[in-house]
């Protein structure tokens, strides 16, 4: 057996990727599905739409390489965090649409509970901060609002999951009910020292721990798929949330090494190693990978708009046809005209954290069109990611030698990257494989199935495409930057 099958099921998409043993890429196949937004401020998909892109896309990968489930040592699982499906044990059937991780229904709870000052014990135990972003209140939503939901929760009926633990039932058959340390962590029901979910916190939710899948490490034995999905079992073995598995994918393996993915949003990581460092200055403290029962730690910055401001130039605006066109229009904007767009379209991630806050538009003037505007979307990309390095660097003082590993969509976006560069004013590093997080949930399959070598040797195969080397002049880069912060408080007084 040679193959991997890497399974990345994401905000907007569902991608499987085989690789060979040499974690080559042989085959991959991609499938969008529909975002259904019922309210302003709601998102939600549907979990069957998850569970079928991913079975589909899982076949189409090995029927276009030619490769049956004989050949598939290990199947390797990486997600969009945080989003949370509740399903009765019995018939698998979903109690409601899974509600997506950029869902802000549940602000108002959150605040309540910030106001209850409830938000340090939280922090202290799970490393995250009292966001409508993660699971936990999301959990208690859907007990609170689907009818008969909590009793049926409380007898044990019910099971919660993120997408990662409703895959993984899937594909067994309903014969396992597991995540992975780094989904776990971002439940805010999980605590990141002791490796346990939290009894308090689960009671202060009103989540029962009946509901609650088992933790495992990031390679581990997550069971086998039912014989009649791919021809034959397929051990699964490796699960990781997709912005750990892009940390493990980009070899980000010692203490100070720093990743940030640009897909839906921006996802910075900073491993930290065995120590659990605490924030003082709004990012989160998260688990980048488990291994051996060892949790090693991230300091993260979590963005909820990146890739996606391209998208709504494309979609919203309609002023481009294909995102590709974004770098020739913004080569042709006007500088001078000095155009910053805060695209907090749902609601400001750190280091601000400010769910109800809305995007804004500064500097328009009557030259202003659609070249400026799309200029401004890509650099406030870059001015984003800033903000959380200026946060990590606040933090940790070691962050190490400066270096950003970058992947993702977006990354392939040259004017991007530059302008990255020249806002950090530190160099920013393109691998060549930017499958990064297909990548690492590979890898973790193939550890755990004997077929890869240790952390350290895979890091010797990370190889760089391009480094981007600031060009930009000190003066230019603190006057723009000052603009933006002054953009994003205008932004947030509104
Ligand atoms: O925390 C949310 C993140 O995991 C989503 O990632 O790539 O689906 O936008 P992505």
């Amino acid at each position: 057996m040679t193959h991997i099958l890497a399974i990345d099921q994401g905000t907007t998409s569902s991608r499987a990727i085989l690789f060979d043993a040499g974690l080559q890429v042989v085959a991959s196949a991609q499938e969008e599905f529909t975002q259904h937004y019922p309210r302003p401020g709601w998102v939600e998909h549907d979990p069957s739409d998850l569970w079928s892109t991913v079975a589909a896309t899982a076949r189409a990968a090995m029927e276009r390489a030619g490769v049956k489930a004989d050949r598939i040592a290990a199947i390797g699982i990486t997600n969009q965090r945080e989003t949370t499906l509740i399903w009765d044990r019995a018939s698998g059937q979903p109690i409601h649409p899974a509600i997506v991780w950029q869902d802000r229904r549940t602000a108002d709870t959150c605040t309540a509970l910030k106001d209850a000052g409830h938000e340090p014990m939280i922090t202290e135990r799970t490393g995250l901060l009292l966001d409508p972003y993660f699971s936990a209140t999301k959990v208690k939503w859907l007990l609170d609002h689907v009818e008969g939901a909590r009793a049926r929760a409380e007898a044990g009926e019910l099971a919660f999951g993120t997408v990662d633990s409703w895959l993984i039932w899937n594909l067994t058959g309903g014969r396992v009910h597991a995540t992975d340390a780094t989904n776990a962590a971002r439940t805010m029901l999980y605590n990141i020292s002791t490796g346990q979910w939290d009894a308090e916190i689960c009671a202060l939710m009103g989540v029962p721990m009946a509901l609650l899948p088992e933790v495992k490490d990031c390679a581990a034995d997550f069971g086998v798929t039912r014989a009649d999905l791919f021809g034959r079992e397929i051990p699964i073995l490796g699960v990781a949330g997709d912005q750990q598995a892009a940390t493990v994918g980009q070899a980000c393996f010692a203490p100070g090494m720093m990743k940030s993915t640009y897909g839906t949003g921006c996802f910075a990581l900073l491993n930290t190693g065995a120590d659990r460092v605490p924030s003082t200055h709004r990012l989160l403290t998260t688990i980048a990978y488990q291994l051996d029962g060892k949790p090693t730690y991230a300091l993260e910055g979590s963005i909820f708009i990146a890739g996606a401001v391209v998208q709504w130039l494309r979609d919203g605006l309609k002023i481009i046809r294909h995102a590709s066109e974004t770098q020739g229009l913004a080569e042709a904007a006007e500088e001078a005209q000095g155009v910053v767009l805060v695209p907090a379209f749902t609601g400001l991630g750190a280091p601000y954290w400010r769910p109800e806050c809305r995007g804004a538009v500064y500097g328009l003037t009557r030259n202003s069109g659609p070249a400026e505007l799309a200029r401004a979307a890509l650099e406030s990309v870059g001015y984003q990611t800033r903000d959380l390095l200026e946060a990590m660097r606040a933090d940790w003082g070691a962050a190490a030698d400066g270096v950003l590993r970058v992947d993702g969509g977006m990354s392939a976006s040259d004017f991007a990257m530059q302008f990255l560069s020249d806002i950090l004013g530190a160099p920013v590093d393109r691998p060549r494989v930017t499958e990064t997080t297909a990548l690492g949930a590979a890898y973790l399959a193939g550890l755990q199935a004997g077929l890869c070598d240790a952390p350290e040797a895979f890091a010797q195969g990370w190889a760089l495409e391009r480094r981007f080397e600031p060009k930009m002049d000190e003066a230019t880069r603190d006057a723009k930057y000052a603009r933006w912060g002054r953009a994003v408080q205008a932004t947030m007084s509104v």
